[in-house]
């Protein structure tokens, strides 16, 4: 079964609820998000910024889907890079109810393959914070490994941290 499809406006609706209902579950884990973006709105806005830096080449995003084909997250690969880099990074999350049973590593897997395939890139890296081990796990079951430390890398919830960092290499590279 394939748990990724392309997003669409129209799936601002469903990411907005999955956005309300698992905000203190996703809080620790990623930036901090203006009120705005638990709005219908703030999706509508977040989902046209993809689709925007996809036709320009620079993004992708896909949403994740459960077994009975409802929208259960989001997974981007972002900051597109050309040239002799031909790299982007994966980031994603998944609702608290459709964790636990693979949706999240085979949606890595399916984009890995969309990056190495469909677009030719040579690398897709991630980066996690070290007390994330449910996305690092992620990773390395879609064959990422882990390259290198970065300090004070990203602000997660707040704070500047330090991130572990993951890269996979495309086959043909
Ligand atoms: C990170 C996150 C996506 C991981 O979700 P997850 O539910 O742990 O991941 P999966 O959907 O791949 O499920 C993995 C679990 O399913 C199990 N599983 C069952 N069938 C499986 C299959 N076919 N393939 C892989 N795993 C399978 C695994 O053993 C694992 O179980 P465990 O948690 O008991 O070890 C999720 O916790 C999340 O969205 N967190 C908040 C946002 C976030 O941290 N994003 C990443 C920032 S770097």
């Amino acid at each position: 079964m394939q748990v990724l499809r392309q997003l669409v406006p129209s799936d601002a609706v469903a990411l907005a609820e999955l956005v309300q209902r698992n905000r203190a579950f996703l809080d620790p884990w990623e930036p901090v998000r203006p009120e705005e973006y638990f709005t219908l709105d703030g999706q509508r806005e977040a989902v046209e910024y993809g689709l925007s830096r996809q036709a320009d080449g620079a993004g992708y995003s896909q949403v994740i889907l459960d077994e009975t084909g409802a929208v259960a997250g989001r997974i981007n690969l972002n900051n597109i890079v050309r040239g002799p880099f031909q790299s982007a990074s994966v980031g994603y999350w998944l609702s608290e109810d459709a964790g636990g049973r693979g949706l999240a590593t085979r949606a890595v897997v399916e984009m890995v393959g969309i990056a190495f395939g469909r677009l030719g890139l040579h690398r897709v890296e991630a980066g996690t914070i070290p007390e994330n081990h449910r996305s690092q796990a992620v990773l390395r079951r879609a064959g990422f490994e882990r390259f290198g430390y970065a300090v004070a890398y990203l602000n997660i919830a707040g704070r500047w941290r330090d991130h572990l960092l993951f890269q996979r290499l495309s086959p043909s590279s």
